[in-house]
């Protein structure tokens, strides 16, 4: 398929015509107390909007610049542009940063007297100082501000891996680092470092169990864990955005539900916050998976593996509710644990992992690991019970030492369990597989939990 870099007059208009929807919209929402949510909607259309066409006129630029790849699962492996998904976190950031003044609209009026108060007769307290600043909230737009500078961060180390390939053990720490920002606002914000006991276990712990600078070093791993889990369940057409488009409409979901709890919410104020950072984010992606579904036309590189995974930990982190963010990672995390023997090299680990093609049948079958020493006997005896449990795919010489092991990610084990098929039957499956795990998360989470906690907080 070639790679159109224009757009077509249908595709013209009908993103112009959004367009012009959006920012009407916009400027309809400063009227009372401003309506955040409905511009974020609006922002969320021009997001898409803008990527959309971004993606399609930049592609030829960023195949002149070298960001290209060779899409390996076709019978002609064609290079298109890569690297597309650095088009996303710029859109996304600008429209987030122009998007601040939105939910203060509310709190700038009031505090300042441009609110319809100037007849209002000042007391000497207020004379004194100035205007009502005090009663801004600075926490909040703290924690907006140190969101946009910890997905900054991680989209500098995406770009620069998708422009130097950096080494894994390099670049696997680095989201902890970013993710600074956030972490001193939750400890000036919220500062809560306990976590609630399942009721059987009260009599012996108590009721909360307090743990303290560990519980930094847990958020600090969800912010190294979220964006590189997307990374590695990856390398066919359509997978790295459609797992974070699910992954963020579960989000949103969960978010809506405390919205709609018939009474005021504690949690409301996290999770308008979360659907703020959201919103703009699918809108980005779903342009960016208009390109990349099978066959793509565009790769999405690391950048937006990266970026994508910063935002769900920057609003389970700042949202207060990583736990349920981790509900909605089962299949990420099921594929971290299986491939942790080739991440710390235990089992030699290529390269590439992703399936490997067959261009005779045009399908997908699990990718292997050659050994080129026999492993050492412990080694060897697991993968052959793994290999009995069909765990793992395992070829053996004549002397019974084995040659080849499949590549241990869930793309390979999925093709070892239900055989070879189309790369666009591999995926789709894959996010129903994401799909059916986040709402089956979702439910442990809002109706399970019951068994084990004493309240869900969304029942009080
Ligand atoms: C991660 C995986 C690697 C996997 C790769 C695929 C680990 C430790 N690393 O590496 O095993 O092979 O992602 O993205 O698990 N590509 C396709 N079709 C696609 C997507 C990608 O052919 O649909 C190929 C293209 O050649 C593209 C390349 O993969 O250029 C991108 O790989 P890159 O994202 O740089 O790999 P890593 O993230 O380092
Ligand atoms: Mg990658």
């Amino acid at each position: 398929m070639s790679v159109p870099s224009q757009l077509s007059s249908t595709e013209t208009l009908s993103l112009l015509s959004l367009s012009l929807a959006c920012f009407g919209i916009i400027a309809n929402t400063f009227h009372g107390d401003g309506e955040p949510l409905i511009a974020s909607l609006a922002f969320s259309g021009i997001a898409f909007a803008a990527s959309f066409s971004m993606i399609r006129w930049l592609g030829p630029t960023f195949m002149k610049a070298g960001l290209k790849g060779k899409d390996m699962s076709k019978v002609h492996k064609k290079e298109i542009p890569e690297t597309m998904g650095a088009v996303c976190a710029v859109v996304y950031l600008l429209l987030i940063i122009m998007f601040i003044p939105f939910p203060f609209y509310k709190d700038i009026v009031a505090a300042t007297s441009g609110g319809g108060n100037r007849d209002v007769v000042l007391e000497i307290h207020v004379v004194e100082t100035g205007r009502f600043l005090h009663r801004f909230p600075h926490s909040k737009l703290a924690s907006y501000l140190s969101a946009i500078l910890s997905l900054q961060s991680v989209s500098i180390l995406g770009i620069g891996d998708d422009l130097f390939d950096i080494r894994w053990r390099h670049k696997f720490f680095i989201p902890a680092f970013a993710s600074i920002p956030i972490l001193i606002v939750y400890f000036v914000d919220f500062g809560v470092t306990q976590i609630v006991i399942p009721t059987p276990l009260q009599p012996y712990f108590g009721e909360l169990f307090e743990l303290g600078p560990l519980y930094y070093l847990y958020m600090a791993a969800i912010a190294i864990f979220c964006p590189n889990s997307i990374n590695i369940l990856a390398g066919i057409n359509g997978i790295e955005v459609s797992q974070s488009l699910v992954i963020a409409f579960l989000l949103v979901l969960n978010d809506t539900l405390y919205l709609l709890a018939p009474y005021p919410h504690p949690a409301t104020d996290s999770h308008l916050f979360s659907l703020y950072m959201l919103l703009p984010f699918i809108g980005v992606s779903l342009a960016l998976w208009w390109h990349n579904w099978y066959p793509a036309r565009v790769f999405v590189g690391d950048t937006y593996c990266y970026f994508a995974g910063m935002v769900f930990a920057v609003v389970g982190i700042l949202g207060h509710f990583s736990k349920t963010l981790l509900l909605l990672f089962i299949p990420q995390i099921f594929n971290f644990i299986y491939s942790s023997p080739q991440l710390f090299r235990i089992v030699p680990c290529p390269r590439h992992r992703l399936p490997r093609f067959n261009a005779r049948t045009g399908l997908l079958e699990p990718s292997v690991t050659e050994w080129q020493h026999p492993p050492k006997p412990t080694v060897a005896t697991v993968l052959k019970g793994l290999h009995k449990l069909h765990l793992i795919r395992v070829t053996t010489n004549r002397e019974g030492q084995i040659i080849e092991s499949s590549n241990l990610t869930l793309l390979n084990l999925w093709l070892v369990w239900f055989g070879p098929r189309r790369e666009d039957r591999l995926a789709a499956e894959i996010v129903a597989l994401q799909v059916v795990c986040g709402l089956l998360g979702l439910f442990v989470r809002h109706r399970l939990a019951l068994w084990i906690f004493r309240s869900d907080n969304l029942t009080v």
